[in-house]
């Protein structure tokens, strides 16, 4: 028997200006996108920017409904949307915001849900390239260099192919 240690590395700002400026382009557009959310159950409203390799920043946001589980996250929106709309382009990075009751922003940074993060890890391995995660709060931002660290021992198609 031995034992395996798997180690998760965060970078963690504590204020925006400690960030590149491309981040806080990608934070306007998320910040725009939980805007226009659809959450008027959670009243959680999320917003995901994604930069792809073509410079194409595109967003998207979560999207409830009154039957509960036929919502979707914002993140699963935008990941989608960029595989429908630029299938040959890869996600370079993803940006995360939430603001509670419609208004505020969280404190923390709000990480992806499990499903989220099992969609997002499917297009990293697709792209075969890394996506990055910044995951914005107003106390502390985090930034993880890519995204399978979020899922390890991950499902994934090389089990079924
Ligand atoms: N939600 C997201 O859009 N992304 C997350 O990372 C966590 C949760 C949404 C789902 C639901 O509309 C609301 O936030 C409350 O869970």
């Amino acid at each position: 028997m031995k034992s395996k240690t798997i180690q998760l590395s965060i970078l963690e700002y504590n204020s925006l200006k400690e960030l590149p400026e491309d981040y806080l382009k990608l934070l306007e557009t998320a910040t725009f996108a939980a805007k226009n959310a659809y959450a008027p159950y959670s009243h959680f409203n999320v917003g995901a920017a994604a930069l792809l390799d073509n410079g194409e920043i595109i967003s998207g946001n979560n999207q409830e409904n009154a039957a509960y589980p036929s919502g979707i996250c914002a993140e699963r929106v935008v990941v989608f949307f960029a595989n429908a709309q630029f299938p040959e382009n890869k996600i370079l990075t993803l940006a995360l915001v939430a603001f509670q009751n419609g208004k505020d922003m969280t404190e923390m940074p709000v990480p992806p849900c499990g499903s989220c993060r099992q969609v997002i890890l499917e297009s990293q391995i697709r792209q075969n390239e890394p996506i990055k995660l910044i995951l914005f709060g107003s106390k502390k931002i985090y930034v993880i260099e890519d995204a399978s660290l979020l899922l390890p021992i991950s499902f994934n198609k090389n089990m079924i192919l």
